[in-house]
């Protein structure tokens, strides 16, 4: 029997009621897996949000550093990932090994890990960013020596807001932000002259410098809902356009490149979400126990640093 999204949704609500199940979506999930979440926004509201949900079950609907980091920071709770091939290429792009031949190297720098890293990865870091709270938290280390990984582009991002830091940079990032070129931010400028340019600073910085503000998912968010201004060219997935243009009608979002799209983001369905509901679906991420104690040191200090 065939159902419509409504339908879909209408069972999902009522599943998760009766099986204490709390949703959690990432601004880039489909407008739709965002209707009927219990908590939606860009990595750090999410961390923050799961580490207080009282719920026995979390389901993730993102990408699997996403579900690891709730289940770091609640590992008595069943944690669940909406589609299991959902991962983001950027956690994956050193090893343990790698970072701990760099510390070798340099046995005083503090090592700031963005939060799209493996847990695995995270164990042999000192404390997690994410691209909202990057800035701040690594304003107030004391060390100014510092290795940051993996994304070279919020690296660079971070390093040119606090020149009194030394940030030595590994040349990873996200695939989908850095393939937009600088050239593409100069047309999408010309053809709305009118719109100020929003990016992540996952994009890279010759785009970053054109753009007028440069921020998470939901501070891009929060900038274009509380702006004045009316039109705005959108440098992160495409997906905050779509659910800008439902929160802002009257306002015009425009796309700075039709290939922000993140296939690991946009893996999960509304019939995925409703699978892991109904306990036919997603992953249940397990983690072992020291991984786990030694990964949550770098979360911990991230939320008490991030406020
Ligand atoms: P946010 O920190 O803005 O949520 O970004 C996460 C991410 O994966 C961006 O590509
Ligand atoms: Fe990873 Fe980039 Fe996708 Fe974000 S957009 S999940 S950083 S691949």
């Amino acid at each position: 029997m065939s159902m419509t999204i409504k339908e879909m949704q209408g069972e999902i609500l009522r599943l998760k009621k009766e099986k204490d199940i709390c949703i959690l979506a990432h601004s880039y999930q489909a407008h739709e897996i965002l209707e009927v979440a219990d908590y939606t926004g860009d990595s750090y509201a999410l961390s923050k949000l799961a580490a207080q949900a009282p719920h026995s079950t979390m389901l993730m609907c993102g990408v699997r550093f996403m579900a690891e980091t709730v289940k770091i920071l609640s590992p008595e709770k069943k944690v669940l990932l909406s589609n299991p091939i959902a991962g983001c290429p950027m956690a994956e792009q050193f090893t343990k090994e790698a970072i701990l031949a760099y510390k070798a190297q340099h046995p005083t720098c503090t090592v700031v890990a963005y939060i799209n890293t493996t847990a695995e990865l995270k164990t042999v870091c000192d404390v997690c960013v994410t691209s909202a709270s990057a800035v701040k938290i690594v304003s107030q280390l004391e060390n100014p020596d510092i290795l940051f990984i993996p994304d070279c582009n919020l690296g660079s991002y971070v390093a040119k807001q606090l020149p009194n830091k030394q940030i030595a940079l590994m040349q990873g990032g996200c695939p989908v932000h850095a393939a937009v070129t600088a050239e593409q931010a100069r047309q999408a400028r010309q053809a709305h002259p009118q719109a100020l340019l929003l990016v992540h600073p996952e994009c890279i910085p010759a785009v970053a410098q054109q753009a007028d503000y440069i921020g998470s998912t939901s501070g891009i968010m929060d900038f274009a809902i509380r702006s004045d201004h009316t039109e705005f060219i959108i440098g992160t997935e495409n997906s905050i356009a779509e659910h800008l243009q439902y929160l802002c009608p009257d306002k015009r979002f425009y796309l700075l490149s039709k290939s922000l799209i993140c296939s690991d983001m946009k893996a999960t369905t509304l019939a995925d979400v409703l699978h892991c509901c109904q306990g036919t679906g997603g992953e249940e991420i397990q983690l072992p126990a020291d991984t786990i104690t030694h990964a949550r040191r770098c979360i911990d200090a991230m939320i008490s640093l991030g406020g």
